[in-house]
């Protein structure tokens, strides 16, 4: 083995680009040192014995390479750094695939020119505006029916008393629930690795009567998070959800931290009168870093998240009680998971694109923020047996997903300071409206688009801006006139532009568009701009639910023991979501939908 260990690590990263003969891949290499129980346990291997996780594959790769830590240090160099991304300590057969070729996970979002060990060639698959396409193919969304009525025939191949479907802040958060009041729980996740859209989210989380607003002198109350709340969703939103949401949100920030989360810094978000969105102190971004202590929570605390394992049908009994579910596992096939209870937290459908069309045809081929995972899949089972949805054409496009990428631009950015202006250099809206509007403003400019411009200070403040400059998507000058010709914009205009605004913010009245907040000026060189265009970013609509986060059928009535949170339900947002509420639900409806189903599946 120690021989195994040295050539291995000698070998390093230096694979990547190698001249490897056509066909080999990672499963003849390793096995060429000791045959297939180099990865696996034995020599004689069926893919039906390889458990879906693949984490004893996963533990025997960290055995040779080292964990994480080990291998980002050794790909520190790269132009990026593929081992220290915000998708943190996931399998690495998400990327390096034994068997077929390899791909690289970031490129599902971003298109990182980079060819992998082992790769035919460099992987570049989720370039700019058709990176939908290649997300909605990046796995097998098809149903093998003749398989699935073998499953549906056969016994469970397994029991628990509640299965959660998705493995991203909800599901996790509603399997630790769960778990926590007694129940025996299984968390599946139909992708390679967990987090799903939530692994993304990179604003906050709004919460009310937390310490952190009582150490800044926020004077905040329940009444105004649930007035800005139904004001963001135009009134359309279910007043109890509401007043759900916003009278448990500080307990869900406790209860995030007491999982080890930090979430103590706090700014305001568009469309919310105080500072209520919570993030962590470091200035990451909020998802990567709810999901790190999520998954070590559940981890700790016994609850199997089991990944490359996808859901793809929802039994009643005769009395349309829960009965099952069909699970289809990367490797073991179609199987029964007989439950009492399933909790539906596989988030929105903005990745799908059919569905986006059907259900809001003016955002037809708009690119998405989405994780290719939001597929709308949980949905489309829970309407088949018989849940009602409600506010299912409502679709929020964010106003600044960077241009001609999939990668969102944080509301954080004008929150901390920036504006945005048009292609002349003009400013054309308040930039702390609501998204809805705001997006509607960009897409009434002739170019459809529009540039965010700031000046070091925020560059200081706002970690995430060093993200988007190493992804090379911000503009640089050391004067506003050089900004005005990076961005093709009217270097006369642009001086005025923002002139004018730190006259504004030195007044403390933004006179031009009424902005309230303005924490910044924009004055210190260098500076800034990122161009951006409205991007499809959270689907309001879904499943109908009980204040207990019961699903509901099309008379209103529970469907016995089936339960869902998050995106996959409509009623919380309303027409239209504010920024920094859509965590705020994965945590405080996936607690609920999790205690619940708990509670009923004990009872039965
Ligand atoms: O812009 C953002 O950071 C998004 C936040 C959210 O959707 O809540």
């Amino acid at each position: 083995m120690f021989q195994l260990k040295t050539l291995i690590a000698a070998l390093g990263f230096a694979l990547a680009g190698s001249a490897f003969a056509a066909g080999a891949d990672l499963a003849s290499f390793h096995s060429k040192m000791g045959g297939c129980a180099v990865c696996h346990d034995t020599n004689t291997v069926t893919a039906a014995a390889v458990p879906d996780d693949e984490r004893d594959l996963n533990a025997k790769c960290n055995t040779c390479h080292g964990g994480y830590k080990a291998l980002a240090e050794k790909s520190k160099n790269l132009p990026f750094n593929p081992h220290a991304s915000h998708l943190g300590n996931i399998n690495c057969t998400s990327c390096h695939k034994a068997h077929e070729e390899p791909k690289l996970a970031c490129n599902d979002c971003h298109s990182f020119d980079m060819k992998m060990p082992f790769a035919s060639k460099t992987d570049k698959s989720a370039k700019a505006t058709d990176a939908r396409k290649a997300g909605e193919g990046s796995w097998d969304e098809r149903i093998d029916e003749k398989a699935l009525a073998a499953a549906l025939a056969a016994p469970a191949r397994e029991t628990v008393d509640v299965v959660v479907i998705g493995a991203g802040s909800t599901g996790y958060n509603a399997a630790i629930s769960a778990k926590r009041a007694g129940a025996n729980v299984l968390l599946l996740e139909k992708h390679a690795f967990s987090g799903g859209n939530s692994m993304l989210a990179a604003g906050g989380y709004n919460a009310v009567g937390t310490k952190q607003q009582a150490k800044k002198g926020v004077h905040d109350t329940v009444e105004s998070f649930i007035a800005d709340t139904m004001k963001g969703g135009r009134g359309k939103n279910d007043p109890e959800l509401v007043r759900i949401l916003a009278e448990e949100s500080a307990a869900g920030i406790e209860w995030l931290e007491s999982l080890g989360a930090n979430m103590d810094d706090l700014k305001r978000s568009g469309g919310a009168a105080h500072d209520r969105t919570h993030r962590p102190a470091d200035g990451s971004s909020v998802g990567p870093h709810i999901i790190d202590v999520l998954r070590a929570a559940a981890e700790k605390e016994g609850v199997p998240a089991r990944v490359n394992s996808r859901v793809v049908k929802i039994n009643l009994d005769a009395d349309h009680k829960i009965e099952s579910v069909i699970v289809h596992g990367k490797h073991s096939g179609y199987y029964k998971l007989a439950a009492k209870a399933v909790v539906l937290a596989t988030g929105g459908f903005g990745m799908n694109n059919e569905m986006v069309s059907f259900y809001r045809p003016t955002f037809k081929g708009m690119t998405s923020s989405n994780n290719v995972t939001s597929t709308g899949d949980g949905l489309r089972m829970a309407l088949d047996i018989g849940a009602s949805a409600t506010d299912i054409d409502w679709v929020q496009a964010h106003p600044t997903v960077g241009k001609e990428s999939r990668i969102l631009i944080s509301e954080t950015v004008r929150g901390v300071g920036a504006v945005m202006v048009n292609v002349k250099g003009e400013r054309f809206v308040n930039e702390l409206t609501t998204r809805d509007r705001a997006s509607d403003a960009i897409l009434a400019q002739p170019e459809r688009s529009a540039w965010l411009v700031f000046d070091s200070q925020l560059y200081k403040k706002a970690k995430m801006v060093r993200g988007y400059d190493h992804l090379g998507m911000l503009r640089k000058a050391d004067t506003v006139e050089g900004l005005a010709k990076a961005m093709g914009a009217d270097p006369k205009t642009l001086e005025k532009t923002l002139a004018d605004y730190n006259a504004y913010r030195a007044a403390g009245k933004d006179e031009a568009f009424g902005r309230a907040d303005m924490p910044l000026s924009i004055d210190k060189a260098p500076f800034y701009a990122v161009a951006v265009a409205p991007g499809i970013h959270h689907t309001m609509g879904g499943v109908a639910i009980s204040t207990e986060s019961e699903v509901l059928d099309i008379q209103s009535r529970p469907i016995p023991g089936l339960y869902a949170a998050g995106e996959v339900t409509g009623g919380v947002h309303g027409f239209n979501r504010l920024g920094g509420n859509a965590v705020a639900d994965t945590v405080v409806f996936g607690r609920r939908a999790g205690e619940h189903a708990a509670k009923y599946a004990l009872s039965k």
